[in-house]
């Protein structure tokens, strides 16, 4: 039997990720998100796991460096890879959202036209912005966005909100809504044919442990 390499995201889904794929099955002595250890194998079961950054995950399972993969939509909208979307996994549940300085507060979305956005998301911002009608300059950064408008780098961002507190904390308010996101399961397009019954057999259980553990 081939090997199942699947790619685990660093961050707010990995310990999740981890938990559900054990539970069907897919487990290996210390997956855990520092591993200094990048591959990470179980030769008992055939899996083989990655531990990637969020942003780089579907690019591994693009070229088939990793068969499957679990990852944000929120990353899957920003990185449009051509890869399959296997399963809505219902946890993770954040969304993609427009905010500013609580105090700098305009009345409507329109009145920030021709600002600086802030984001770790070009892509989904410039979309988002397009669609209002509203010319933008966005600026890209890789960590840490709410600090942007604090210094004086951007007036808005656009961002993963998942509590709140990240806004709260620094004085930033949401003013829209850009678009929700769940953890989802994808696929590499060949690697779905070659490993076809193994893989709509994960699929099967992940979607059973989702009912027995009332996730949705
Ligand atoms: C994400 C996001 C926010 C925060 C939101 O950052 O970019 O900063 O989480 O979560 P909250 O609403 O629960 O506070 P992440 O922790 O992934 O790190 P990053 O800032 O390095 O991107």
């Amino acid at each position: 039997m081939p090997y199942l390499t699947i790619a685990l995201p660093k961050g707010k889904l990995f310990a999740k990720s981890v938990e559900l794929l054990a539970k069907v099955g897919y487990s290996a002595d210390n997956v855990v998100e520092d591993s200094r250890k990048l591959v990470i194998t179980n030769e008992v079961s055939k899996v083989k796991f990655i531990i990637v950054k969020t942003m780089d995950l579907p690019t591994y399972v693009e070229y088939g460096a990793a068969d499957i993969g679990i990852i944000g939509k929120d990353v899957l909208l920003e990185e449009k890879k051509d890869i399959y979307e296997l399963l809505d996994m219902k946890y993770g549940k954040c969304r993609l959202m427009v905010a500013v300085p609580k105090a700098k507060k305009r009345a409507k979305l329109t009145d920030y036209a021709h600002l600086r956005v802030a984001t770790k998301y070009p892509n989904c911002a410039s979309e988002f912005f397009n669609k209002a009608g509203m010319q933008m300059t966005i600026i890209k950064l890789n960590g840490s966005i709410e600090l942007a408008p604090i210094v004086g780098l951007s007036e808005m961002i656009v961002d993963i909100v998942e509590t709140g507190t990240t806004l709260k904390e620094n004085n930033l308010e949401e003013i829209a809504v850009v678009q929700p996101a769940t953890a989802r399961l994808i696929a590499n397009k060949v690697s779905f044919k070659l490993q076809f019954n193994r893989i709509k057999k994960l699929v099967e259980d992940l979607q059973k442990v989702m009912v027995e553990e009332n996730i949705k």
